[in-house]
């Protein structure tokens, strides 16, 4: 008898299932593995085999049916059955037999919930080993956990590209029990080039020459575990694709053949020597999707969305293949239009736009339903030259930076806590893998030390968007006024974040102009709320002249929005009755044609609290008799058009065409997911009586070609009215 037996490759982890009414046997409490195995076989047929009782069993192929197949078809992770086998097609199985005479209806959620003889029940033999044939088309979102070939890694040949990071090219070899084997070539094709690449975080395979590593590789002793792998191209793991295992003795079956090479060609962000550039979403990866249309970003609803689609997104934005396709606004809500919905990719498509997909109107979907996706990226090591210690959890604590010092040999180092702020925090935190950044530390000297004390890196500089610290700007050479490893810097980072977002439309529909007798602006003079100019004005007589709007500022993140001081440092203010937790909460300001301010720059500092909730959440903060402030995650802060403050002082700007800009937390004080979307602007016109503010929009709301005609604007009119 000639057949391989494989644990474990294709089974699937189950929940305990419910019981039901006899006669269906009892069903266990650990959970029940499944799994197809035999020898020869593809990935979605096999003998199968189930674990019961810690010991893996057959069925029996009495009274079996499509029905039995499909129930176990599902179960493996695959939509349905496409056939059955009896009579040991694919090999006698050992031990039990744990099944005999099962009867399904079809839709049963586990095989233990179908009719049968009972656990162990049997009076047949393994010659009656039953088998399935299952539709090659896996059940969206499903995660073979304990598949086998889960890892796939590429193996660079000698000297060749050893250290360079990413790497793009080598022999590719895939976990195999405790180690890695190679793939027999005969038969590979590009399209699992493809898929091996897009497994890698690449979005692009290319040609690779074959005769360099055919020297190189005849003297090496080759192991090779899978043959014949023949996927479509558009699989997102290759372990979904067609592929026979060999005999665990045959080692080196693969006359005629080589070790499977490939070669991948990097998204931009991971060619060599590319600084990373502004990315949508702050992990690197992943994100909401957004869609380009009529120069205008939206999103996609999620019905119906899954890993091919998902794969489409990542690779036409640089990635390879989809990791997780994400529904139900899992990476946060967008605010602008819902562009698509059922989008139905087969996966080799160029751009998501190539897919089918159905328009859709705001009623049939909402940001709730924003769909979202986790990409594989490359491997970069990143996070190898980086750690944090002394911290109470894994997410807090000193940063530290692999260095080489002037001998060559590496060694930890601290970095200066001078400027350290959370904008490089950010970079740090993504670096280790470990998310957002709530806040950079400047001392941190409450942590036990380790015994790395000296400042390797000062004048720390990001922009927020690098991938890692060594990418920021920083001293050539180091310069730290306080050298104590206690005014190291530190990070406390979070897996989640807020993300803060101004409703656009809303500015624009409650513009207008007031005049404001100066008697009822000696409380909004106290806290500054006017221009220098009011100090000079003839109090309490006459007035000044206000740009009025409301401001509803939404939390579309994943994290509540909530001050980075505690409470003992919160300011009352006694003119409006309240406590202000943030000194510079928004920046509102007029701009003209070359960005320069025009109405002075008003910091204005709030209370802030939920105003209002989106459906099904409740608000949680408030700002009366000294409650919690905060923002919830899917409420909002409404600051009305009427409320004190909530202008920009314009008694001296002249008639003209300007930016309205206004800035949600500009200094990056709290941690948010993307800052991209905290500044909105307006066009402006002021004729001298009256104002109109059109064009509205979220910062990253507009294509690059929109957003520079909208900045054109101020210029272009001046000129035409002057
Ligand atoms: C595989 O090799 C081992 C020893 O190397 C041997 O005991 C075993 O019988 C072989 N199995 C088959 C199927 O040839
Ligand atoms: C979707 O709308 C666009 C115009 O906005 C139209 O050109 C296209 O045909 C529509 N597609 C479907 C499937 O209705
Ligand atoms: C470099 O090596 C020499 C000799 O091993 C040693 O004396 C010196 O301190 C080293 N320099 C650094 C910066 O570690
Ligand atoms: C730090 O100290 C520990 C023991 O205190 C020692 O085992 C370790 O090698 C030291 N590490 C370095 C980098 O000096
Ligand atoms: C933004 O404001 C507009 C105008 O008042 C309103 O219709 C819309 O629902 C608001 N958007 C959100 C997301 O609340
Ligand atoms: C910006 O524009 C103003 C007038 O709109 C002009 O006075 C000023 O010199 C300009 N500044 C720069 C830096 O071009």
């Amino acid at each position: 008898q000639s057949y391989f037996h494989m644990p474990g490759i294709f089974s699937a982890p189950l929940s305990t299932p419910t019981p039901s009414p006899s006669p269906s046997p009892q069903p266990q409490t650990e959970k029940l593995k499944v799994r197809l195995a035999g020898y020869p076989r593809k990935h979605n047929e096999g003998r199968i085999e189930l674990f019961y009782k810690g010991e893996w069993g057959t069925i029996c192929d009495d009274d079996f049916s499509l029905a039995n197949a499909n129930v176990l078809c599902r179960q493996l992770g695959f939509v349905s059955a496409t056939g059955w086998t009896h009579s040991a097609k694919y090999g006698k199985g050992q031990g039990k037999i744990w099944l005999d005479n099962v009867q399904c209806g079809g839709g049963e959620k586990s095989i233990e919930l179908c009719k049968s003889r009972g656990w162990g029940n049997s009076d047949c033999t393994h010659d009656e080993d039953a088998g399935v044939v299952c539709k090659d088309e896996r059940i969206p979102g499903f995660v073979d956990s304990n598949n086998k070939i889960e890892e796939v890694r590429l193996r660079p040949v000698v000297a060749m590209a050893k250290k360079k990071m990413p790497i793009t090219e080598g022999v590719v070899e895939v976990k195999y029990k405790d180690g890695w084997a190679q793939i027999c070539d005969i038969g590979w094709t590009i399209k699992n080039t493809r898929v091996v690449c897009g497994m890698l975080g690449f979005p692009h395979e290319r040609k690779v020459n074959k005769n360099f590593y055919k020297l190189y590789l005849e003297r090496q002793k080759n192991y090779f575990h899978i043959h014949s792998v023949a996927c479509l191209g558009t699989e997102v793991h290759l372990a979904a694709c067609p592929l026979e295992f060999s005999k665990p003795n045959a080692t080196s079956a693969c006359t005629g053949g080589m070790p499977a090479v490939v070669s991948c060609m990097p998204g931009p962000l991971f060619m060599q020597n590319t600084i990373f550039r502004k990315e949508r979403c702050s992990r690197v990866g992943e994100g909401r999707v957004e869609v380009l249309k009529d120069n205008e970003w939206g999103t996609v609803c999620d019905d119906r969305w899954n890993l091919q689609s998902a794969s489409v997104v990542c690779r036409e934005l640089g990635f390879g293949s989809a990791k997780e396709a994400l529904t139900g606004g899992r990476l946060g809500q967008g605010m602008g239009p819902i562009y698509m919905n059922e989008v139905k990719c087969v996966g080799q498509e160029r751009s998501i736009w190539n897919c089918p997909f159905k328009n859709i109107t705001m009623e049939d979907c909402q940001h709730m339903e924003d769909a979202a996706v986790r990409c594989n990226i490359p491997y970069m090591g990143l996070e190898n030259t980086i750690r944090i210690t002394g911290g109470r959890t894994r997410y807090e604590g000193r940063v530290e930076v692999l260095s080489l010092d002037s001998n060559g040999t590496q060694s930890w180092g601290l970095i200066c806590g001078e400027s350290w702020t959370t904008k490089e925090a950010m970079v740090a935190c993504r670096q280790l893998g470990l998310g957002y950044a709530n806040q950079g530390l400047q001392e941190t000297w409450y942590w036990d030390s380790s015994n790395v004390t000296e400042m390797v890196m000062s004048g720390v500089k990001c922009t927020g968007s690098e991938m890692s610290l060594s990418q920021c700007q920083h001293h050539k050479t180091v310069s730290c006024q306080k050298a104590a490893a206690k005014f190291a810097a530190g990070v406390i980072c979070s897996e989640t974040a807020s993300d803060l977002v101004l409703n656009a439309s809303l500015v624009q529909q409650t513009v207008y102009i007031e005049d404001r007798p100066l008697h009822m602006l000696y409380c909004a003079a106290e806290e500054d709320c006017l221009s220098k100019s009011a100090a000079k004005a003839n109090w309490p007589y006459g007035h000044r002249r206000l740009l009025r709007f409301s401001s509803q500022i939404h939390n579309i993140g994943r994290a509540d929005f909530k001050p980075k001081a505690g409470r003992h440092s919160w300011v009352w203010h006694a003119c409006h009755g309240h406590y202000h937790s943030m000194d510079i909460f928004t920046h509102y300001d007029l701009l003209n044609a070359n960005g320069t301010k025009v109405a002075e720059g008003h910091k204005a500092s709030f209370c802030l609290e939920d105003t209002d909730c989106q459906e099904g959440v409740s608000k949680r903060y408030e700002c009366a008799n000294f409650g919690d402030q905060g923002i919830t995650v899917g409420c909002w802060d409404l600051y009305r058009h009427d409320i004190d403050c909530q202008w920009i002082d314009i008694t001296d700007v002249k008639p003209g065409n300007y930016i309205l800009q206004v800035v949600i937390n500009p200094n990056y004080e709290v941690a948010e997911s993307d800052f991209t979307n905290n500044a909105m602007k307006c066009n402006c016109k002021y004729d001298g009586h009256r104002i109109w503010l059109h064009n509205c929009h979220i910062g990253d709301a507009f294509s690059e070609e929109a957003e520079r005609r909208f900045e054109k604007y101020p210029g272009q009119l001046n000129n035409r009215i002057s």
